[in-house]
């Protein structure tokens, strides 16, 4: 367990942000965004702002900068501003001004004359849901609905008119953005052919590779740095529209240029996550055993419908035993903000649906709401055959109510003066997943070792894990490894995202590790080497031959080698055809309601994981915690709302409502520590996101156990508890 390796720079300020850098000569761009949520951009008059002082560029749909649409395997295309004249929400890119000075950048920017031809827009989720019918699923084709039904049972109509107890609710979800510390923004340098750009992202190889199908470059011809990524949540995993612009105008002026979003444009000119409407339906035995389980699912889009936020498919699909299974997922298209991947896509919003419709059944048939779950528990997923590789779910909801004392509390809650207090839980489960990724390994002659890999680290402590795995897979002391990331010229590390980075690219350093060693004892043993002919093997840094040993460092030396180096390169595989994998959690929280005022406050958390092997367990538990965090700020904060006209009432950090420390108590966090060798190599199944999953459900849980009050839509306001 040890302190992040960059946390001293972080906290010190020595951390370089991608708009951290600076350059001679370097202009600045500022971003137009449209002012109409539908329509046509007819005219742009960039007259007043062309000759405003310090004007290098106006950009706009009738001068735009030369931008293609990029498309990469993970996330397929990924748009691009200024190619046409269409506006479909408000807020959208839609014109660049560079200058000399941010000032007159911002100040030109105000200058420019935008005429459209409007068109109606529908904005309200509501108003979009009476045409939702006809909307397709998932954008990658996956089937909308989805049926599982027991042998003997007909329709699934049939299963649940055979249920002895039904729960049946709608519940909502609100529209969120991911609101990076670091706002998205851009430094690009043009140089001699070659385009290097700076900017926050969640994996520099991928977007390298989005900025060369962009500005049509040869891959090699542009180089991404991302060493430090204030945030990212999946609102980075595609290349920003600011660094696409920054990019093309490096180019087009022959400068450096440096692009950042206001912290209002953020919410419109990046992604953000969609509002879900979720309708659950419950069928249950009389001691809890689930019999059938519905779950129908709308969310926002935008026009383009860029992403399926997936509740249903996502959640219920997996988390509990059933016989039978009816899942409907459909998007709809609204004049908005595009949506994109999200801390725990679909699995944060889903699990508030599935984990109150799961309370609400545990009243229903008078059940303590833990035992309601362990007599669900899956050991597979339903309708699937591969187990579970590792679940010790009954584990966490053990250990938690033992921690929490789950064993006072009352089913009406208690109070505390005027204080009506009540206690929560919830299931937490994230897939545990990988992705492809490739880390060098170098062994060099001063002892030292460096472990390095293209990929990011957005927070979540990667950097000190690549040290970490590096000394374990050398045998060596993690002090003497030098990581590095965030850095397109190196091994391509792939994403960090979907919680995957410490499976993917562990497992990558121990194959890369594995190696190096058996070269370094190819070329120990070689002729004329120290060992020359000798039988060799590596342990605790050194090579031992029949009679002595020596350090790497003094084996490269006395070759006359400064370093031997290898790559691994992992990727998901035959683990997949053999078992399910998942991460597991149990929530807990402790809610009190104020008799008169009606303010809701968490006055305690816990959370107990079954994530796999912890490879860092100060690091994890902070991940974890701020996982937690963003399911209370769900529950009882965040939320965007839209207005008719399609602006944001409240795209900004003084009415987006996020916790502060005030509104959080003690967060306390348990690992239950089974290391998943089934899955990867390291045996870690992954703790990113898991954090705020059924969070939001635990504190709604609580707040009914407080009140009696039954919430279905976050984030919880005052008025909802009248
Ligand atoms: Mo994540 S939503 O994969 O950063």
């Amino acid at each position: 367990m040890i302190t992040r390796l960059d946390a001293p720079q972080k906290v010190t300020g020595q951390a370089a942000y991608g708009a951290d850098h600076h350059f001679p000569g370097m202009a600045y761009g500022y971003v137009v965004l449209s002012t109409i949520a539908h329509g046509e951009i007819e005219a742009v008059d960039t007259r007043a702002a062309t000759s405003a002082p310090g004007v290098l560029g106006v950009y706009s749909p009738f001068d735009p900068l030369e931008l293609r649409t990029p498309s990469l395997p993970i996330f397929g295309e990924t748009w691009v501003p200024l190619q046409d004249k269409e506006v479909t929400y408000y807020g959208q890119p839609i014109g660049f001004v560079v200058a000399e000075t941010f000032e007159q950048a911002r100040d030109a920017a105000m200058l420019v004359e935008v005429s459209y031809r409007e068109l109606p827009a529908l904005t309200s989720l509501e108003e979009g849901l009476a045409s939702a019918e006809d909307a397709p699923s998932a954008r990658d084709g996956s089937p909308s609905t989805l049926e599982i039904l027991a042998d003997d049972v007909e329709s699934f109509e049939d299963a649940l008119a055979a249920s002895p107890v039904v729960v049946e609710a709608t519940y909502t979800t609100a529209t969120q953005n991911h609101a990076a510390m670091e706002p998205h923004s851009a430094v690009a340098v043009w140089e001699d052919g070659t385009m290097t750009v700076y900017s926050g992202n969640q994996g520099a190889n991928l977007q390298a590779a989005e900025l060369a199908g962009a500005l049509e470059l040869a891959p090699e011809a542009v180089h991404a740095v991302n060493p430090f990524v204030g945030g990212a949540f999946g609102g980075k995993g595609r290349t920003s529209a600011p660094a696409f612009l920054a990019a093309a105008a490096s180019r087009a002026l022959g400068r450096p240029v440096k692009a950042a979003l206001t912290r209002e444009q953020v919410f419109t000119a990046t992604a953000g996550r969609a509002a879900t409407v979720q309708k659950m339906t419950l069928g249950a035995e009389p001691d809890g055993t689930l019999v059938a389980l519905r779950h129908d699912s709308w969310c926002s889009t935008d026009t383009e419908r860029s992403f399926v936020e997936p509740t249903s498919h996502g959640t219920s699909r997996e988390w509990y035993a059933t016989r039978n299974l009816a899942l409907s997922q459909k998007m709809v298209p609204l004049n908005i903000p595009p949506t994109t991947f999200m801390r725990a896509p679909g699995e944060a919003p889903g699990s508030f649906a599935l984990e109150s419709a799961m309370d609400e059944l545990a009243v229903a048939l008078g059940m303590d709401p833990i035992d309601l779950r362990l007599r669900n528990n899956s050991t597979a997923p339903p309708g699937k055959d591969l187990q579970w590789s590792s679940k010790h779910l009954d584990e966490c909801f053990r250990v938690g109510a033992e921690r929490f004392g789950w064993a006072h509390r009352s089913p009406d809650g208690h109070t505390d003066g005027d204080w009506l207090v009540g206690l929560g839980t919830a299931t937490a489960m994230f897939p545990a997943l990988r992705f492809p990724a490739t880390v060098g390994v170098t062994l060099l002659a001063d002892e030292t070792a460096e472990v390095a890999t293209s990929g990011a680290d957005p927070g979540t402590g990667l950097l000190t894990v690549l040290s970490l795995v590096g000394g374990e897979s050398l045998d060596i002391s993690p002090e003497r490894i030098t990581p590095k990331l965030g850095d397109s010229a190196l091994p391509p590390g792939g994403m960090s995202g979907g919680s995957t980075a410490t499976a993917s690219a562990g497992t990558a350093i121990m194959i890369a590790a594995a190696k190096v060693i058996d070269d370094l004892l190819a070329a120990a043993s070689a002729p004329g080497a120290p060992f020359d002919g000798e039988e060799v093997t590596y342990a605790d840094g050194r090579v031992h031959g029949d009679r002595e040993s020596m350090t790497y460092g003094e084996v490269l030396r006395a070759l006359g080698r400064p370093s031997i180096s290898a790559n691994g390169s992992s990727a998901p595989g035959e683990e997949l055809t053999k078992h399910s994998f998942s991460s597991f959690g149990a929530q807990f929280c402790e809610v009190r309601v104020h008799r008169w005022t009606r303010e809701a406050r968490v006055s305690r958390m816990l959370g107990v994981f079954d994530a796999g092997r912890v490879i860092n367990e100060k690091a994890a538990r902070s991940q974890l915690m701020g996982g937690m965090i963003w399911g209370v700020s769900a529950a009882l904060h965040e939320g965007l709302e839209i207005e008719a006209n399609g602006r944001l009432a409240n795209g900004d950090f003084a009415g987006y409502l996020l916790p502060v420390n005030a509104d959080i108590p003690e967060v306390d966090v348990h690992f239950v520590q089974y290391p998943d060798t089934l899955h990867n190599a390291v045996g870690a199944k992954g703790l990113g996101e898991i954090g705020t999953v059924g969070m939001a459900a635990a504190v709604a849980n609580a707040v009914y156990n407080a009140t009696g009050i039954r919430v279905r839509d976050i984030p919880i306001t005052i008025e909802a508890l009248l």
